[in-house]
């Protein structure tokens, strides 16, 4: 165990209450620029800290692992997605790994919840013509969209957020479908009068929009590939808040473009912030840049799950929100 001062390096700004307080705590390295950590920037705070507060930005596989320092015991991520970190590697170096589920559910499934309307309502479309100055006042037949009561709702993934976008979307009429590893409690299932499709391929073909919220993991990586994303009807939505890497993007921006399917609502993208410029300038596909989790609210509780995490181990116990390899 690391003495009382732990040397805690935190590779993003965090708030500033965040800060303040990991500050008073511990003896800390924060990142005045918030420029993300270059490759090499990382490997050095790897080899100097006690404890690493990383991001989604930072790339943390078990090549950068075998550089790490032989004080590095614990990486308390800022986020809930854990698919950046090697887990396992790091498991068997004996560093531990810890995240921030829970915290951000609500914003994550609120977001959901507005892309869908927004795509189905052609919302956007709408605030174009407000912005442009064209608009020439109401008319009975022009921006038409899809009415979401009583349309079919797929939810790929119905972990914490997948179960938050269904009660949501449950008390807007909309019918809920869903495919997930395992089949929810019935009681849940009952409440949210709920359909479990244990075939991924059957649930695709049948519904209006597509909801993802699984994690991105090896066996989800392209899970909407070419193939699964032509069963879709071609009035068919799809709202991505997960993980850019559960579609593969190529295949899905060419169906956008040809009509194939009806439109998008993403908020994440296959290779981060470097998106297919061919999704862009779509009037049925709305943009987000990763905002799920961009609360005030949230984001200090997400700082304050990774200073309960770090405070946890450094008084010599497990970190409440450790990584267990069941959840890999
Ligand atoms: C996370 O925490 O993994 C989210 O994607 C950030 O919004």
């Amino acid at each position: 165990m690391p003495g009382p001062k732990l040397n805690v390096i935190v590779t993003r700004r965090l708030p500033g209450a965040v800060e303040n307080r990991l500050k008073e705590l511990f003896s800390v390295e924060l990142n005045r620029t918030d420029t993300p950590f270059s490759r090499e920037q990382l490997t050095e705070a790897m080899a100097r800290a006690d404890i690493l507060v990383p991001t989604l930005n930072d790339t943390i596989d078990a090549s950068l692992l075998s550089q790490a320092g032989p004080n590095l015991r614990l990486i308390a991520n800022y986020g809930s997605g854990f698919d950046h970190i090697d887990v396992q590697t790091a498991r068997q170096r004996g560093i531990l790994v810890s995240n921030t589920p829970g915290v951000l559910t609500d914003d994550t499934a609120d977001m959901t919840m507005t892309l869908i309307l927004t795509v189905m309502r052609r919302f956007k479309e709408g605030a174009n013509l407000m912005q442009s100055g064209d608009w020439q006042g109401w008319s009975p037949s022009a921006l038409l969209g899809a009415r979401v009561g009583g349309k079919r709702l797929g939810i790929l993934g119905m972990g914490r957020i997948g179960g938050a976008v269904a009660r949501r979307a449950h008390s807007f009429g909309m019918q809920i479908h869903y495919h997930n590893r395992k089949r929810i409690h019935v009681d849940t299932e009952t409440s949210l009068d709920a359909t479990y499709w244990e075939s991924l391929d059957q649930m695709l073909a049948r519904v209006d929009v597509l909801s993802i919220n699984c994690p991105h993991t090896p066996s989800t990586f392209h899970l909407l590939n070419a193939r699964r994303l032509r069963l879709m009807k071609p009035t068919a939505f799809v709202v991505n808040t997960s993980r850019g890497e559960v579609i593969d993007e190529n295949a899905f921006t060419r169906m956008l473009r040809a009509g194939k399917l009806a439109g998008a609502g993403l908020d994440v993208f296959e290779k981060g912030h470097e998106i297919n410029p061919r999704l862009r300038g779509l009037d049925n596909v709305m943009l987000l840049p990763h905002m799920g989790s961009a609360t005030q609210e949230g984001r200090l509780e997400m700082g304050e799950k990774v200073i309960i995490n770090i405070k946890t181990f450094a008084d010599g116990h497990r970190p409440p929100d450790q990584i267990v390899p069941s959840m890999l």
